[in-house]
């Protein structure tokens, strides 16, 4: 069947977490997405494993739907092999390290001249120009730069970083919907062009409301924030909404470590949750009438709320307050989630067959569209389809494959993960 992306072939070079969330989730929606790997291959086939001598979850949960090809970018035959895939793809892409591919010889100007219509893709910690420019990243050195460790946390407690991968995984969603950007352009221009995403600027984009938030202090506290402490800068605000509503998370039975719900008291559904809660005394107590008073009681608000909570589990709780109407959510753990009818449902947690671990569960692509259904399929092995490639893409003689590779262009045998 036809997909959105089909007829799109991407030179994947990008490696760890933030390039090949990119790549996956374009292979996901139909691109013919080549990971071009080193002979050691990607190092995140061999980092964090659970099995020895099986590719690791960290790298098969982010490069499925994707074909394998090995090459040694450091022969004079890699090259070539290289400059011929970058004539007949149609996006490459790469995270490597500042000045990497300059060094391999192919910057932007060389790849633009090999293919003019190529679009080039680059994710780096903080992009190319600027002090900050010659310096690696990674996830959590992006949060801390891009102001997710200063506004995570409780106010009293140090910087946090968040589980949410937004500096790696957060950075290749951006890339990629300046990849689709590129080439939605190139229809009109024929011109292939430059696609930059630094990890610190989609932090800091993502942080963005933490922004709204620096500017209002000129003008005074920000009374949302339970605590009202501010020295110029946005601070940590715990698990306070951030919005116009009022929020927390409320401990329930029978008080695990995610035994909470998430409750958002909307203005208009107050009167409901403060019947349901307290009855007519809570519902006519002055302290609580107004957003702007309940902001000042908040501490007494959450404290009531809690007490009503300790009779119920997260989920019961979580039906009594959707029965009427108050948003909430309960703090769902990893267990929860890959066990949860709704994720199943809705394709998030699926599982994957493997040739060497027999099956895994992988997160699901979360873009839904109606003329696009994605089929997660296995990850590539190390230089899988590094002969399917030279000879269906490029055409190579088998002659010319086995001289290439005589000549260290890429390995001999079923290459093996470091
Ligand atoms: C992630 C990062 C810190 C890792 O740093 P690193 O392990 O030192 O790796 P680098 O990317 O700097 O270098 C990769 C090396 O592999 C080599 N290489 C890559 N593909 C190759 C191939 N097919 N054949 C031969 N060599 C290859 C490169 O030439 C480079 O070697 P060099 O240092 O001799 O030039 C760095 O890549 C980085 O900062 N990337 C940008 C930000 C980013 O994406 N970070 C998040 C990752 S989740």
């Amino acid at each position: 069947m036809e997909k959105a992306l089909s007829g799109i072939r991407v030179l994947d070079m990008t490696h760890v977490q933030a390039g090949p969330t990119c790549s996956q989730l374009m292979a996901f929606l139909g691109a013919d997405v080549i990971k071009f790997e080193p002979p050691t291959g990607d190092v995140t086939r061999g980092q964090l494993r659970d099995i020895a001598a099986v590719d690791s979850l960290y790298f098969t949960m982010l490069n499925c739907n994707k074909r394998s090809i090995t090459v040694n970018l450091k022969s004079e035959e890699g090259k070539q092999v290289f400059s011929d895939l970058l004539k007949v793809c149609d996006v490459v892409m790469e995270n490597f390290g500042p000045g990497v591919l300059n060094r391999l010889g192919f910057g932007w100007e060389t790849v633009h001249e090999i293919n003019p219509r190529i679009v080039m893709a680059s994710i780096k910690g903080f992009g190319s120009e600027g002090p900050y420019a010659d310096f690696k990243a990674y996830e959590n050195v992006a949060q801390a730069m891009g102001g997710s460790f200063s506004t995570t946390g409780v106010p009293e407690g140090p910087p946090l970083a968040t589980g949410a991968q937004i500096g790696d995984s957060g950075t290749g969603v951006h890339l990629m919907a300046g990849i689709l950007a590129a080439l939605l352009q190139r229809e009109s221009t024929g011109r292939g062009q430059f696609v930059e995403c630094a990890m610190m600027d989609c932090v800091m984009n993502l942080c963005r409301v933490k922004f709204r938030d620096h500017q209002r202090l000129e003008h005074g506290p920000l009374p949302e924030y339970s605590r009202q402490e501010f020295a110029g800068f946005t601070p940590r605000a715990g698990n306070d909404s951030g919005g116009g509503q009022l929020g927390n998370a409320i401990k329930c039975a029978p008080g695990g470590p995610n035994d909470y719900l998430y409750i958002v008291v909307q203005e208009h559904v107050w009167p409901a949750l403060a019947q349901r809660v307290g009855g007519d005394a809570l519902a006519a107590d002055e302290r609580f009438a107004t957003i702007d008073v309940r902001r000042r009681h908040q501490a007494t608000l959450w404290q009531l709320l809690e007490d009503f909570a300790a009779h119920h589990s997260k989920w019961e709780l979580m039906d009594i307050l959707n029965a009427i109407d108050v948003p909430c959510g309960p703090i769902m753990s990893t267990h929860d989630l890959v066990n949860d009818e709704h994720v199943k449902l809705r394709q998030m947690a699926v599982t994957v067959p493997d040739a060497g671990r027999g099956e895994f569960i992988n997160v699901g692509c979360p873009i839904k569209l109606s003329d696009s259904p994605v089929e997660v399929t296995p990850a590539p092995l190390l230089g899988e389809h590094t002969d399917e490639i030279l000879g269906q893409v490029l055409g190579y003689s088998n002659e010319r494959i086995e001289s290439m590779r005589t000549a260290g262009a890429f390995p001999r045998g079923r290459p093996q993960a470091a």
